[in-house]
């Protein structure tokens, strides 16, 4: 029924719009006749303290493989965000904040931004941080997040921002991964009324690895203890600090932060992103598709500890000089209100959030949002997971009163930014497709051999030429990139995604196609998941599948063998589901634990996933070939006792 829905682009938007239908159609093809032209454009929008003569340099191949882009540029991430916007909007605000607690807010200028980031960076640079040191983050949202992020950035070192709701293990494997040398923190974070015991938890973190300091913002004030000679207070040394700082002059492809993700095997990886082709790539694609222009206030959901939250709450935005909201809070704390209140309270016009955050306010009733006014929305914006056309319908009747074009954007941490999306005023919309591909963005639907398909197809979505955001590298594992990402395809990107193409060209991206699951839109491993199991002394064996879920997007299933001598039980299940929550976190607990005497094998010893899957689907007819398997009667057992 859907691919027929559509739904024009509103005269007010395209009449307003950076770019309407004709623009686009130039833009892709002047960047499809000048490729060089058309990415030299992209990179003069930053200011660069030596302008860049190389514009593109890439090969694919596994031989000769290299992407580099603007690499003879020179530049500071830090000035494009703050300094460079100081001379019309020094007084404009360039972060807003709205606490958990909704009688809490504030706001940052871009003069204050710039003395704020300035004290940071001089505060780091007292700890002995270096251009090319790597400095793991470990925060709530607030200002300061951001504010750390750029000082950094300020001082060419490198930051890792982990997600506050990683556990202490997560944590401290990553700050090994890369070698952080300060880890930055607050003492704790709010989220829906509740209290994360962030430096609590970096402590824990400590006790396995080892860092120079810790940088702890005092922000509850709760009474935490410090370790002597490593713990530092930020208020208690950000007044001494200077409020200026010359910013380190970085190469193009100097590193500017590494973001674990997590893949199809092993431990997360560390996705790493350099300064001038990503920060582009950010400042144009939030202009584009979010149609920004200035004395706009943008909100974006998302939390700094995902890709989300460095590409469109702190780079892209400061890069356009925006005004950027940053919210502590979640969307359904102190009611399901919140997210319609704030849009109020603050007037914001664009409003960029998660398929699973709109289902879950769907389910309470309209009334939540229809009892507020949102007249300040012009453009609504989805990502992170598929997002079902019943949702993508709520979302533009009752949230934008059927105004606003719902811009549902595809893209990967690995991307850096939005490669596929409709652009407000271009694109008639579907309901559940990701439209086209941005000006310059080559997308290819490919069959299992490698070949591209032409006109309507389905398969595996590959990107055949480089764009600036693209990740570099996989940091500390060079051979893991090219194994990853450039191998199933040669000459290829493999996204890891599925994807269809209509007979418009509209693209429908169908999931992953990898063992990587999309849980509320955060990305989780199979093998992490099940690395997590086994390691408790239970547990022998376990495969673990994801299942559709209603509010979530895709639940976390797991099949668990347990050694001879151990017996399912309640108190097992639940102490399970405690020990992944506290190897990984709590985005990562399985919602089915199912108890396995044997797991489907094939004669080799390899894990039927597939019979798995679709028996947490509860697609039970639908099986296949069973009979190849070391021991088909596992199967049947399975099935019989499958809860639920
Ligand atoms: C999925 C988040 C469908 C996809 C920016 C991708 C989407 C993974 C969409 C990346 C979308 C993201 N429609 N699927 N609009 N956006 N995805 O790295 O499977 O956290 O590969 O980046 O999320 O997740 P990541």
């Amino acid at each position: 029924m859907t691919d027929q829905t559509r739904i024009p682009v509103p005269d007010h938007i395209a009449q307003a719009a950076h770019m309407d239908a004709e623009a686009y159609a130039r833009t892709v093809e002047s960047a499809a006749r000048d490729p060089q032209g058309f990415w030299r454009g992209v990179g003069e929008r930053l200011d660069w303290s030596r302008p860049f003569t190389e514009v593109k340099d890439v090969s694919f191949d596994r031989q000769d493989f290299r992407i580099r882009w603007f690499a003879d540029g020179e530049l500071n991430a830090s000035v494009n965000c703050i300094d460079r916007h100081l001379p019309d909007r020094a007084d404009q605000t360039a972060i807003l904040f709205e606490g958990d607690d909704p009688s809490v807010d504030g706001r940052m200028t871009y003069a204050e931004l710039h003395a704020e980031v300035c004290r940071m960076a001089n505060v780091l640079k007292d700890l002995g941080a270096k251009k090319g040191d790597r400095i793991t983050l470990y925060m709530p949202m607030i200002p300061l997040a951001a504010v750390a992020m750029l000082a950094c950035a300020r001082i060419g070192a490198v930051h890792s921002v982990v997600f506050g709701g990683f556990s202490p293990d997560s944590l401290g494997g990553r700050i090994e991964d890369c070698g952080s040398t300060i880890v930055i923190t607050a003492d704790e974070g709010k989220r829906g009324g509740k209290r994360i015991p962030l430096k609590a938890n970096v402590d824990k973190a400590l006790e396995k690895v080892a860092v120079d300091k810790v940088l702890m913002i005092r922000w509850t004030g709760a009474d935490v203890p410090l370790t002597e000679g490593r713990d530092v207070v930020y208020e208690d040394v950000r007044e001494a600090a200077s409020t200026e700082c010359a910013p380190e002059p970085m190469n193009a492809e100097d590193p500017l932060f590494i973001l674990y993700t997590s893949g199809s095997t092993g431990k997360p990886k560390g996705v790493l992103h350099t300064t001038g082709g990503y920060l582009a790539w950010a400042a144009y694609t939030h202009e584009l598709v979010f149609d920004y222009k200035p004395g706009d206030i943008y909100w974006c959901t998302a939390d700094v500890g995902w890709v989300t939250g460095h590409s469109y709450i702190v780079y892209g935005p400061l890069a356009n000089g925006a005004t950027t909201l940053v919210f502590e809070g979640v969307p359904t704390w102190p009611d399901a209100g919140r997210c319609w209140q704030v849009v109020d309270k603050h007037k914001v016009n664009i409003f960029y959030t998660a398929p699973t955050a709109l289902r879950a306010l769907m389910r309470e009733g309209d009334d939540w949002v229809t009892n507020s006014d949102r007249s300040s929305l012009r453009l609504l914006g989805s990502v992170g997971e598929p997002i079902n056309p019943e949702a993508w319908l709520w979302y533009h009747r009752v949230v934008g009163d059927g105004r606003c074009p719902v811009v549902d954007t595809w893209w990967q941490t690995e991307t850096g930014g939005i490669l596929i999306s409709p652009l407000p005023g271009v694109t008639e919309l579907k309901p559940g497709s990701a439209t086209k591909p941005l000006p310059g963005v080559m997308p290819a639907i490919v069959t299992n051999e490698g070949d591209i398909l032409q006109g309507a197809a389905e398969g595996p979505l590959c990107i055949t030429e480089s764009w600036p955001g693209q990740m570099r590298t996989v940091y500390g594992d060079h051979n893991r990139f090219i194994e990853t990402y450039f191998t199933t395809f040669p000459g290829k990107y493999f996204t890891g995604d599925g994807a269809r193409r209509d007979a418009d060209g509209y693209y429908w991206i169908t999931g992953r196609i990898d063992d990587v699951l999309n849980v509320s839109g955060h990305r989780l491993g199979t093998a992490e998941i099940e690395s997590a199991l086994v390691s408790h002394p239970a547990v022998s064996e376990a495969a673990v599948v994801g299942y559709p879920h209603d509010i979530k997007g895709q639940g976390v299933w797991a099949y668990v063998t347990l050694k001879a001598d151990q017996e399912p039980s309640e108190d097992l299940r639940k102490a399970l589901v405690t020990h992944v929550r506290a190897e990984i976190g709590p985005i990562a607990s399985p919602d089915v634990i199912q108890w396995a005497p044997g797991l489907p094998k094939t004669r080799s010893g390899k894990i039927m996933r597939r019979i798995l899957r679709k028996i947490a689907e509860n697609e039970t007819s639908a099986l296949g070939d069973t009979s190849t398997l070391a021991d088909p009667s596992v199967v049947d057992d399975l099935v019989r006792n499958r809860p639920g």
